[in-house]
């Protein structure tokens, strides 16, 4: 079967890495893919510039007349396919921009929206919209082995954090995907990533990226008050993109429902500085803290039963693993 894809936030971090998925050796699939480059640049997709079954376009996901010619482009493309696949990654995403209520309404939750109704004008068979581990705010945890799609989300509130905005734009796409499959327009599903870390990640803005760059370019890491307590899981970026593929394949999954994608390899932000610190032989890490985020759990622990019980997907790259190649390529630069 050879697939279009649509896929927006493409020279993202996810954007990019489903490039690489998609355009193995053979592939016949063809990609349309635009950024705004609000988080990102065009170097993360240099290794496929000039590959004639990608086209970039440095278009806005709220820009209507640029929206307008995408949909044109892909709309003259799908006949030549058996499938159109959307896959929406433009978001509003790093921790520091989730306070930006008014940008991440605009393009997490409209954006996601007419994305989505595109989609449904140009007669693609599947879309597959990015949520967030992030909805499940204080109750990211429990003893069973990670909290799951079907337990009850309690938010954190206003008057904490304007950091809850991004969640609760996230939450409100869910609805959106799921009225749509409902409603028999297309058929997808929802993915609640959980702190995705890449080796290509431009911008130390995550953890993992910031913890190595500190140490490399100040000899220290300067944590926020949380993390004397915080632990998470860590999803490589070659696995989450394996997600979504997975579950593009997996035509009975896609029933407008949610799927959690995570680890479960959990570690605290403490021994994970410690980690980092001791695979760039750093003898005794200088470890400060400054700072406090509201609205931030302990523990976001994710169970991932009805991902793994629906698709074959398993997640491949361990958390050393992943961390030896951050370091290797943060160093090099
Ligand atoms: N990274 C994580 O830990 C994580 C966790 C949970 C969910 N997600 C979700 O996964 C998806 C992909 O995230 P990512 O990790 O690749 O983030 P990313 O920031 O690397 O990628 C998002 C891309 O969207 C682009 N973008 C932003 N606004 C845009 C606009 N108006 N028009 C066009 N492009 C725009 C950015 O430039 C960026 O390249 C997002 O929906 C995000 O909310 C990510």
């Amino acid at each position: 079967m050879n697939r279009l894809y649509a896929i927006s936030g493409v020279t993202g971090m996810t954007g990019n890495e489903l490039v690489r998925q998609i355009l193995v050796e053979g592939s016949k699939d063809h990609i349309l893919g635009f950024d705004n480059f609000y988080a990102s640049s065009i170097e993360t997709v240099s290794d496929h510039i000039g590959d004639i079954r990608f086209e970039f376009f440095h278009y806005d996901l709220n820009n209507d007349d640029q929206m307008f010619d995408f949909e044109s482009r892909v709309g003259a493309l799908a006949p030549e396919y058996d499938e159109v696949v959307y896959i929406n990654c433009a978001a509003v995403v790093h921790t520091e921009h989730f306070y930006h209520v008014y940008e991440t309404f605009d393009t997490n939750v409209l954006g996601m929206k007419s994305f989505m109704e595109q989609a449904i004008r140009v007669g693609a068979q599947k879309y597959i919209n990015c949520s967030t581990s992030e909805v499940y705010s204080m109750n990211s945890w429990n003893e069973q082995g990670g909290v799951k799609e079907s337990d009850y989300l309690t938010m954190a509130v206003a008057e904490h954090s304007q950091r809850t905005s991004y969640a609760t734009g996230k939450l409100l796409t869910e609805f959106f995907m799921k009225d749509a499959v409902d409603e028999g327009r297309i058929k997808g599903c929802s993915i609640r990533f959980a702190n995705v870390y890449s080796k290509d990640e431009k911008y130390p803005k995550h953890i993992i990226p910031y913890i190595i760059n500190s140490f490399r370019d100040n000899g220290k890491v300067v944590l926020l008050e949380n993390s004397r307590n915080n632990r998470r899981t860590f999803l490589n970026n070659y696995d989450s993109c394996s997600a979504v593929l997975a579950l593009v394949y997996t035509d009975s999954a896609l029933d407008g429902t949610v799927y959690n994608v995570a680890t479960d390899e959990e570690i605290s932000i403490i021994d994970l500085t410690k980690l980092c610190a001791d695979k760039m032989g750093i003898k005794n890490p200088v470890i400060e803290f400054s700072g406090y985020r509201e609205s931030d759990p302990e523990r976001r622990l994710l169970s991932t039963e009805k991902i793994r019980t629906r698709t074959n997907w398993r997640p491949a790259v361990n958390l050393a693993k992943g961390l030896d190649e951050c370091i290797s390529n943060y160093l090099k630069e």
